[in-house]
């Protein structure tokens, strides 16, 4: 690994703070350094696990310019980590935040990479995706779930899932539109800097430290839910039925996916790839009650709101094929066995979390 002084964005965040201590851990002469303005609640409780690692921490916004060109460190990579993560973001009230934070922030970490001359991996989504090209496939309603159909009118979408030739449409999201058009940043600083980058679209990221709440972090969510037991969960939209369908990968995965970027960034270098737990880790909300009615031992009665949400889709499933087949990569925790590693976490930490999981 060549890097020896990288950044982090958004590095007291869920993926932030644990990409920082796990490459802490994992290489303990580079020099980590997490930038975060604090904005997601919860955060605040991972600044005493990154001090104890030894990842330097700085109390910085990435919509100031400032904070990122002022930094005492010369950097060599940066992760980008930072994001007003949620798609109903802007929805209701201004779309502010989202777009100075996800849209003007990458332009500021892409001019720090063009002052240090830094590589930057860059944490897109599966929300760059349409929901208007999404709602036009062809799905079946099946007893727990909806399923992509075999047959459809544009490329990139099967049963298997989403490639990454699937058609850009129309609307996403300001969540979504403000990390395509930071992609498309970014291939502009690497066209006409040669700034190298490597874009990720994840889909659900989940695992332990992740401050799950109603808008962002379903599957922590529903575990916390699940283990207090106090108070209501509903299945909103599509009739209420609960079919809708995500993709989950651990954030250990996610790890191991980073690392075998940094470790190569010659080859991944201009490349986007789409990452997640794929077909065999999806699940829709009904059968994700199932597994938190095992692992908890608890039975919620759960609503059900007719009405769509803004913004939502029937199913996002990953075609992770073109990392698989250019790394040799592949999820290694199944999404039950991530589902119980974030019950063991709260249960472990069921004090500190309950102000903000419950
Ligand atoms: N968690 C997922 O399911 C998921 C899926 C796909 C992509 N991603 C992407 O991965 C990245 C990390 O997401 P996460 O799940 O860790 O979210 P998170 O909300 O846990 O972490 C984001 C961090 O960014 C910080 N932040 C927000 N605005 C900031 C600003 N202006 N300046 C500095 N820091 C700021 C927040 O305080 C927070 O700690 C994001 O870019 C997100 O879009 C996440």
């Amino acid at each position: 690994m060549n890097y020896k002084t990288i950044l982090i964005t958004g590095g007291a965040g869920f993926v932030g703070s644990n990409l920082a201590l796990k490459l802490k851990k994992q290489y303990p002469d580079v020099k980590i350094i997490s930038l975060d303005n604090l904005m997601r609640r919860g955060s605040e409780l991972n600044l005493s696990r990154l001090k104890n690692a030894g990842v330097e921490f700085i109390h910085g916004d990435i919509r100031n310019k400032e904070d990122l060109l002022n930094l005492k460190d010369k950097i060599e990579l940066i992760i980008e980590c930072s994001a007003e993560p949620s798609v109903l973001a802007g929805t209701e009230g201004s779309p502010e935040y989202v777009i100075n934070t996800n849209l003007i922030g990458t332009y500021n970490c892409l001019e720090l990479a063009r002052k240090d001359r830094a590589d930057v991996v860059f944490m897109s989504t599966s929300r760059i995706y349409p929901v208007d090209g999404i709602a036009k496939l062809n799905f079946i309603e099946e007893e727990t779930r909806f399923s992509i159909a075999p047959e459809q009118s544009v490329p990139g979408a099967a049963p298997k899932g989403f490639s990454e030739e699937f058609p850009l449409g129309k609307n996403r999201s300001f969540y979504g539109m403000t990390k395509l058009c930071s992609e498309f940043l970014i291939n502009e600083y690497a066209a006409a800097y040669g700034i190298k980058a490597v874009i990720n679209r994840c889909s659900v990221i989940t695992g332990p430290w992740q401050m799950g709440k109603i808008d962002q972090g379903v599957a922590v969510l529903w575990v916390a839910r699940h283990i207090w037991a106090n108070k209501h969960l509903s299945y909103i939209g599509y009739g209420g039925s609960g079919k809708q369908v995500r993709d989950f990968i651990h954030i250990d995965d996610i790890f191991d996916v980073i690392k075998t970027e940094m470790e190569d960034m010659e080859k991944h270098n201009g490349e986007i790839y789409n990452i997640g737990g794929g077909l065999e880790n999806s699940l829709s909300l009904l059968e994700m009650t199932k597994i938190c009615q095992e692992i908890t031992g608890h039975k919620l009665e759960i609503g059900s709101i007719a009405q769509d949400r803004p913004n939502d889709v029937k199913s996002y499933i990953t075609d992770f094929s073109k990392f698989e087949k250019s790394t040799g990569w592949k999820p290694k925790k199944n999404v039950k066995e991530t589902l119980t590693d974030v019950h063991q976490w709260i249960m472990e930490n069921k004090e500190q979390l309950e102000s903000i999981l419950n």
